[in-house]
């Protein structure tokens, strides 16, 4: 993974923080996002130890423009995006009977904002093959 560049949502805490820490052992630079900024600069200079790159981007996911800005950041920053670790989410236990429906509808738009992310990176990727097509061309 040496200077592979890795996006990570959800990296505030739990499974996120995890692969966070396991991808900066194998040399691997990252991009982190969740929405408490507190926590992702805690994760991000607890990893920078391992002496690769990290830069934490605060992201709701659910939003589009959050998550567009998270994978512009990435490509200003690294130039390319090899992995992404679409983990953002939250969980619930009940009965059927107990659920808690808007609970639901903050999962299905987390779903959403996985979906922004891919999209941003596509339409970016799309730009970069013209642009590369272009100055194939000239
Ligand atoms: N742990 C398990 O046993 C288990 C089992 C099956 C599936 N999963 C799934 O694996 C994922 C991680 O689980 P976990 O146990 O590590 O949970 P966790 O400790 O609660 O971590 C969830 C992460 O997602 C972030 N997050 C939540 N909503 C977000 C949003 N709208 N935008 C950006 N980031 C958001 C949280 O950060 P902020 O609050 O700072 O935004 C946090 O970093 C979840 O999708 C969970 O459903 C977990």
């Amino acid at each position: 993974m040496k200077n592979k560049l890795v996006i990570i949502t959800g990296a505030s805490s739990g499974i996120g923080k995890a692969c966070a820490e396991k991808f900066a052992q194998e040399g691997a630079n990252l991009v982190l996002a969740a929405r408490s900024a507190d926590k992702l600069r805690d994760v991000a200079e607890n990893i920078a130890r391992y002496g690769v790159q990290v830069l934490p981007v605060v992201t709701d996911v659910t939003r589009e423009e959050d998550c567009k800005n998270l994978v512009e950041k990435a490509l200003i920053k690294f130039g390319k995006i090899d992995v992404l670790v679409n983990n953002a989410g939250i969980s619930m236990r009940a009965s059927f009977s107990d659920l808690d429906i808007s609970v639901l509808k903050k999962l299905w738009m987390l779903i959403f904002g996985e979906l922004f992310i891919v999209r941003a990176m596509l339409f970016l990727a799309f730009f970069k093959i013209k642009a590369l097509l272009w100055e194939f061309l000239q």
